[in-house]
């Protein structure tokens, strides 16, 4: 689905546009993913895995998001440049629409200056509109502070654990948590 844009200033001054994705931004959206896979290990890829994105595929991808009635893709651009991208899908079916997956990530370059927090109100305000969403849900990896402390500020709560989910290359194993946001109109 698509929405309006949504011009706003982050915490440094600067003008930020956050917008559904174009043709345009296919280019930049395949940098970014190489770019943010790198700069945390919380993002559930490496590097090395995004040669399967494509232009084509990013073009289809951009494509179906917008037209589709189950999810919504956003990406924020900071002066022209995009700073990071987010998601919220939710089922057609019927036992499991009520259900909505949200997920984030901003370059490093761009943290804390609010994006996270703009991004998840309109999320939120997207949620909110579909009569069938009573929860949004995410997940993120044990020692992501900044997420965490985003999340609750936006009112999830953690409702459960998922031991040893994420195995990074060195053998280091760590929890995912999962987390619900109740949506009341
Ligand atoms: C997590 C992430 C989405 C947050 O986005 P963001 O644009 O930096 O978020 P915001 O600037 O809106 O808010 C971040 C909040 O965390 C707080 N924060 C920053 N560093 C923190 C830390 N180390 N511990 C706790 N809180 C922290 C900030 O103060 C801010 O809260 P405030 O607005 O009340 O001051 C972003 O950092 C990111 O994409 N990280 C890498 C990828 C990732 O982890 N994605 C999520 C996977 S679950």
């Amino acid at each position: 689905m698509t929405v309006q844009d949504i011009e706003f200033t982050l915490k440094d001054g600067r003008r930020a546009v956050i917008r559904n994705p174009r043709h345009e931004d296919i280019e930049d959206t395949l940098d970014y993913l190489r770019t943010s896979a790198g700069e945390t290990e919380f993002i559930v890829r490496y590097p090395e895995e995004c040669g399967r994105y494509t232009p084509e595929g990013e073009r289809a991808f951009f494509d179906s998001a917008n037209a589709s009635d189950h999810e919504v893709m956003l990406l924020c651009r900071v002066e022209g440049k995009l700073a990071g991208t987010c998601q919220l899908q939710w089922s057609r079916a019927i036992k499991t629409r009520h259900r909505a997956m949200a997920a984030i990530a901003i370059l490093k370059e761009y943290w804390n200056l609010g994006i996270g927090t703009r991004m998840f109100q309109e999320m939120i305000r997207v949620a909110e509109e579909n009569p069938y969403i009573t929860q949004m849900e995410l997940d993120f990896v044990e020692g992501n502070t900044r997420a965490r402390s985003l999340y609750e500020k936006m009112g999830f709560r953690i409702t459960g654990v998922h031991p040893n989910a994420i195995r990074l290359k060195d053998g280091t194993l760590l929890n995912e948590y999962a987390m619900i946001r109740e949506i009341k109109r």
